[in-house]
């Protein structure tokens, strides 16, 4: 079983997005949370955006760094190193994690200088980052849209130079599947053959809606290290979704023959403390952490997760934290559905009693089309009457 090595943006790629803010406090309380989820790092900001952004990162280095990998980002000039450096140092494993484009469109409209220019400028603030810290990541921004040959040209002169790790990025959620598993393979293959000891790292965006699949696809295909975000948070559609990334790799097991030491029963937790923290909403039917994730609604479905769970769950709610699946009712839920919801909440009625109290129910179900297990207490309780 190969261990894959879990690093949340959550901090600097989700909290770019408008609306996502978080002041230092915050970003302390939900990077506590990010410790007892056990992921492996954290990317905790970019330091040299405002003097706000350098103190969280410093801060959350403080805080959760004795255990957690922390890391900042940097463009490839000396003055973001120095912030990331400075900002992260007090960290048990600091890391400088440094970004700069290899597309054409990256090099020629965004840099405006040539490829071998761009390429150096890569090189000096590797050697830079070297001299501060042990570990430097490298990230070839745009690396799906990179001719390869440059791109693997990139790559090979900074782990020359001493980047420790190598992070391809789908920055615009272009690749697909298979193309992005084929791009992983084909580089990990010549890095093993470079240097053994480079890590492969891999940070999807979801444009396409294809995030998770490109990394899952590049973890079978070699990647040893995913970036991610809790519910996906990030710029435009998102960042691969941690939790999504991590319950596929559990849950099929047999396909990846892949784990992560990520503590499963605290993603919800995790999920909606980020929620609360930003103020926005996971999409209800979100895999794995919307709310309609583990809720069962229609009366086949129901009666059938009453005989056997694994009717109709491939996961557990348990397994990422929550206490029960909900069934929620409604007028086509049926009698097994609504007895199991009835003595749930601790009533046991005869046989007359419960077809009256069924008979109750279906006409609350007309009126409000769901019914939730506070609507049967009440029913059932007698403080509900429905007309
Ligand atoms: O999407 C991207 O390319 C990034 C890099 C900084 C890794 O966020
Ligand atoms: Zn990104």
């Amino acid at each position: 079983m190969r261990k894959i090595i879990v690093l949340d943006t959550t901090l600097r790629d989700g909290e770019q997005v408008p609306g996502a803010k978080l002041n230092v406090q915050q970003k302390v309380e939900f990077a506590q949370q990010l410790k007892r989820l056990k992921v492996d790092m954290i990317e905790a900001g970019f330091p040299s955006s405002s003097s706000g952004d350098f103190q969280a990162v410093q801060e959350v280095a403080r805080s959760v760094g004795d255990q957690i990998g922390i890391t900042a980002l940097a463009r490839a000039v000396r003055s973001d190193i120095d912030a990331v450096y400075e900002s992260v140092r007090i960290a048990q494993h600091p890391l400088i994690h440094i970004v700069l484009g290899t597309s054409n469109i990256h090099v020629e409209k965004k840099l405006n200088r040539s490829r071998d220019a761009v390429l150096q400028m890569g090189v000096d603030a590797v050697k830079y980052a070297r001299n501060l810290l042990p570990n430097v990541q490298y990230s070839t921004e745009d690396a799906s849209r990179s001719e390869f040959e440059y791109l693997w040209s990139t790559i090979e002169a900074v782990v020359r130079a001493g980047a420790t790790m190598i992070n391809i990025p789908d920055t615009v959620g272009f690749a697909e599947p298979e193309e992005f598993g084929e791009l992983i393979r084909k580089i990990n293959d010549r890095l093993r053959n470079l240097d053994d000891s480079v890590i492969l790292s891999v940070h999807c965006h979801n444009d396409l809606g294809m995030a998770t699949a490109n990394t899952l696809s590049a973890i079978k295909n070699g990647a040893q290290k995913v970036e991610c975000t809790i519910n996906g948070l990030g710029e435009r559609a998102g960042n691969t979704s941690l939790e999504e990334v991590v319950m596929a790799l559990k849950v099929r097991e047999d396909r990846y023959q892949c784990s992560t030491q990520i503590e499963t029963t605290e993603l919800v937790r995790t999920s909606k403390l980020l929620t609360y923290l930003t103020g926005l909403d996971v999409q209800v039917n979100k895999a794995i952490t919307g709310d309609n994730a583990f809720a069962h609604s229609s009366g086949i479905h129901q009666d059938g997760l009453l005989k056997d769970k694994n009717v109709y769950e491939i996961m557990s709610p348990a397994d990422v934290g929550l206490e029960s699946m909900e069934l929620i009712l409604t007028a086509r839920s049926g009698r097994h559905a609504f007895r199991n919801a009835v003595e749930r909440l601790g009533f046991y009625p005869d046989d007359s009693h419960f077809e009256h109290l069924f008979e109750k129910f279906l006409a609350l179900a007309d009126l409000k089309k769901e019914v939730y297990d506070h609507d049967v207490f009440f029913l059932v309780s007698g403080q509900l009457e429905c007309r």
